[in-house]
């Protein structure tokens, strides 16, 4: 019999208008191993709750984040999308690991720390933010977390939340590990620095043919010996010596190999518009059938996939939370 395939457990936390950046450093690592494993992605609209307090964006902002998984090319029969608010097994174990956390490890999160350092209201959410993720984690016996470095010290809290509770009641639950990606190139924004949606300096994942013109027409060329240093600091990616400028060569490389734009760069050193005019052409060509493939996913497709999804999750975890009552006592 073929061996069970480990499970894989993700969230979003919407969080705006992708750019090629999230494409490159999480979206396609993501894609690339999804389907090596039993893979959960949930849209975390509860946690999205501790700071936005607008339906109606939270609402759109749901939709966004699936059509923008779809768009990229996840197959929802592969993987499990569902939205945490419809399987409320997650908060009832995060009530049962709140009565087992300690609270000064919780004052200790970094994510809760920085936010009340920039004078963020700091609501009851916001410091038990790490146990309503745990709680998504666990309930599904989660082997590995695909995250972002930031959201590290969340997983160690997770596995901290598990202990416990075996601890306390005897093995129930397993303790997850995060899966960090290394070794992804950090893409430069049109100012050189990370590209980020905080520095205004993206260029859109789904932006259509004009906002591509013009976030590639901005990015700086005239790169300075500083601003050279701060990048390859900041990135940690090696001058390649003919791809100059570097702006322009990293965003470039992340689309075609350096054998296809030997040529180009070599016989336009001091022309930068042409180079433009290319890259804009394979931006284009990159991100034209993502485009059109997002604006022709409709809500009732998004509704249906969430529906399906959120079904197939509340099974595994209804069944988990009847193991759970079990032992904490409270099933008579
Ligand atoms: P932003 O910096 O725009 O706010 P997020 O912090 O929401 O982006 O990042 C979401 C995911 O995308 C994370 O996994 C992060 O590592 C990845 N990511 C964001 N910006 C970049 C970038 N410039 N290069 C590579 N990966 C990135
Ligand atoms: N906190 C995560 C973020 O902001 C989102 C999230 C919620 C999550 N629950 C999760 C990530 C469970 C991984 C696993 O990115």
């Amino acid at each position: 019999m073929a061996e069970a395939k480990k499970r894989l457990f993700t969230g979003i936390q919407s969080s705006g208008t992708l750019h090629i950046g999230n494409y490159f450093g999480a979206l396609r690592p993501f894609l690339d191993t999804y389907q090596d494993y039993e893979s959960f992605l949930m849209i975390a609209d509860y946690h999205a709750l501790t700071s936005l307090k607008n339906p109606g964006e939270l609402r759109k902002n749901i939709f966004d984040v699936v059509r923008d998984y779809l768009a990229v090319g996840v197959d929802p029969n592969k993987a499990v999308i569902f939205q945490q608010s419809r399987v409320c097994e997650h908060t009832e174990l995060a009530w049962i690991l709140d009565c087992l956390v300690p609270v000064a490890m919780l004052e200790l999160g970094h994510a809760y720390k920085d936010k009340v350092a920039k004078g963020l209201e700091a609501n009851a959410g916001l410091l038990t933010y790490p146990v309503l993720m745990a709680a998504d984690i666990i309930l599904y016996d989660t082997d590995i977390v695909p995250v972002g470095q930031d959201q590290k010290q969340h997983i160690e809290y997770a596995r901290e939340a598990a202990k416990k509770f075996n601890l306390a009641y005897g093995k129930t639950f397993k303790e997850p590990q995060e899966k960090i990606q290394t070794g992804v190139a950090v893409v430069p924004g049109t100012d050189g620095k990370k590209m980020s949606k905080s520095y205004g300096n993206t260029i859109p994942l789904f932006g259509s043919k004009d906002e591509i013109t013009k976030a590639v027409m901005s990015i700086v060329t005239d790169s300075g010996p500083q601003t050279e240093v701060e990048n390859l600091r900041e990135t940690g990616i090696q001058s390649g010596n003919f791809l100059q400028p570097l702006n322009l060569g990293r965003i470039h490389t992340l689309l075609k190999s350096k054998e296809e734009l030997f040529d180009l760069y070599a016989n336009n050193q001091n022309n930068y518009k042409a180079i433009k005019e290319a890259l804009i052409e394979d931006l284009e060509a990159f991100i034209a059938p993502m485009r059109a493939k997002r604006e022709s996913i409709t809500d009732e497709e998004v509704r249906r996939v969430i529906e399906e999804g959120s079904a197939k999750a509340k099974a595994i975890a209804s069944a988990k939370m009847a193991e759970v009552r079990q032992k904490v006592g409270v099933s008579l």
